[in-house]
């Protein structure tokens, strides 16, 4: 099959796991398929892990440490990442249709996607060789030092919303300090870290550096996290799943870095440029159909600006055409059919309360698409801040709005979730701004323009958003130990 409904999918789709730089099978030989979120359809297979592929790729990462890798150069490390940013940017035409054949956004948010990847790997590629220690006074009779040095093996645990972005955030600053790497991608979206394989290997890379186990979450991720020889984990995910993680890397003193999601508060004050806030707002919730870790969820807006915000957003949001990704419609689907479940299910209690709903507020249905996972975009209006809409993370393309009266009341309802990954605010006054980013409890703030920021912009959150940084040099602090080396002379 290279065709769905019509639409072509690339040559060469990965089918194996990759373990010690082999294309293997599981074990235990199961496979499972991945789908097309715009049709239902299946459109490719990869193995099924269990824990004995865990126990082969630690044991080849843990060679490869002690290996090939540790007599790499730390100048010859950056220069493979280089290459490696080069090598996704060549091929980001089908990386990215594989994406959007695997997760279903569209094109133009997977090319975006393709181009941060590289760009992770470029950004790290320059500090490989700058990781250098200090020297401590102690006085004439001693010389003391510090060495960092890799933690080890490495274990990501990638979640489905943005499969090789999340992928690259990990293995660039793990790589570039000198450590072995096993990913498990998630279940929906196997594909494009199989690829990411070939295209190291074809940089330079040691086999064994970069392993990729293909499975679900207990058979392949659990013995990942629960693995001795494991140092670090990184997790992107669900809170529930974050604390398990964090409980089996407990049972032998891994380090963990959890990036655990959030209801992001986007707050409108009353002296705000109206159309940078109405911009904002809806890219906030709509990128990837709300199913962004930082997606901005919940308008708290000044009562001044309420219907005027309204009025735009509702319209705006009516505008949205749902389609396939691969056509590169305005909205596209959600991932899966447990995705598009669990949103319409928070939908439906919404409504069951009686919470107002100004738009959307069901599936959608999308001629041709029948078999898709299509919602329609939803804003719910005047939610109470303890309404579950207003207090849990839905992951899909669901607003709620909140009003305030004072900017001090913004801070209060931004703070009132258990959550505190990311806050934006919008506002003529930069007072107000650095007050509110004083104030609220996230890991970033920000400021008239919402996703401000990039690659070398730190990233993680506060409370049940999890701890530890991605992206920007504070991520290279999970992946080097610090060795401190004092000599009598
Ligand atoms: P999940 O947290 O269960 O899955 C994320 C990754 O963890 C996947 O690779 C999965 O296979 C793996 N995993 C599952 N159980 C595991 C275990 N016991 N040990 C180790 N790894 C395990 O999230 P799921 O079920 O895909 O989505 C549920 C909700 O989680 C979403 O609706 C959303 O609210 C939130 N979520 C947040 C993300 C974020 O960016 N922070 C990303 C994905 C989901
Ligand atoms: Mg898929």
């Amino acid at each position: 099959m290279n065709k769905i409904s019509g639409r072509s999918i690339p040559d060469g789709l990965p089918n194996k796991m990759v373990i010690g730089g082999e294309r293997v099978e599981a074990a235990r030989g199961g496979r499972f398929a991945t789908l097309d979120p715009a049709t239902g359809v299946a459109f490719a297979e990869v193995p099924a892990g269990g824990p004995e592929d865990v126990d082969r790729a630690v044991a080849a990462a843990k060679k490869a440490l002690k290996g090939p890798w540790f007599k790499t150069a730390p100048a010859e490390r950056g220069r493979i990442l280089t290459r490696t940013a080069a090598l996704i940017r060549r091929d980001k035409e089908k990386l990215a249709r594989i994406e959007t054949l695997d997760c279903g956004k569209p094109l133009r948010e997977s090319l975006g996607d393709i181009e941060t990847a590289a760009g992770y790997f470029e950004y790290y590629a320059g500090i490989a060789d700058k990781l250098q220690g200090d020297t401590i006074p102690l006085g004439p009779d001693f010389i003391s030092f510090t060495l960092h040095e890799p933690v080890g093996v490495t274990a990501h645990i990638i979640p489905w919303n943005y499969p090789l972005v999340t992928t690259a955030r990990g293995i660039a600053p793990a790589l570039a300090a000198g450590n072995t790497a096993v990913v498990k991608p998630a279940e929906q979206t196997p594909l494009t870290a199989i690829l990411l394989a070939d295209l190291l290997a074809e940089a330079g890379l040691p086999a064994g550096v970069y392993n990729v186990v293909t499975g679900f979450g207990p058979d392949a991720g659990a013995p990942l996290t629960q693995h001795p020889d494991v140092a670090h984990v990184t997790f992107t995910g669900s809170v529930p799943t974050g604390k398990a993680v964090m409980k089996a890397a407990a049972d032998h003193v891994a380090s963990v870095t959890l990036e655990l999601g959030g209801k992001s508060p986007v707050v409108v004050l009353a002296d705000a440029d109206l159309d940078a806030a109405v911009e904002g707002t809806l890219k906030a919730i709509y990128t990837n159909a709300g199913q962004v870790c930082s997606a901005g969820s919940r308008l708290v807006v000044e009562r001044r600006l309420h219907n005027a915000m309204m009025e735009r957003l509702v319209a705006r949001a009516e505008k949205l055409v749902l389609g396939h990704g691969l056509d590169d419609a305005p909205l596209g689907p959600l991932v899966s059919d447990e995705q598009l479940k669990r949103v319409g299910d928070f939908v439906a209690e919404a409504k069951k309360r009686g919470v107002t709903v100004a738009t959307g507020g069901k599936p959608a249905s999308v001629a041709g698409l029948e078999g898709g996972y299509f919602f329609a975009p939803t804003i719910f209006d005047n939610v109470k801040p303890t309404d579950e809409v207003a207090q849990e993370e839905i992951f899909g393309p669901v607003l709620t709005v909140q009003v305030v009266d004072t900017p001090e009341e913004a801070v209060a309802i931004g703070n009132s979730t258990r959550y505190g990954l990311v806050a934006g605010i919008y506002t003529a006054d930069i007072g107000k701004a650095l007050r509110f980013a004083r104030d609220i409890d996230a890991g970033q703030v920000f400021i008239n323009q919402y996703f401000a920021g990039g690659v070398s912009t730190p990233f993680g959150g506060v409370k049940n958003s999890g701890f530890g940084r991605e992206k920007g040099l504070a991520a290279l602090t999970s992946y080097f130990r610090v060795k401190c080396v004092t000599a009598k002379i």
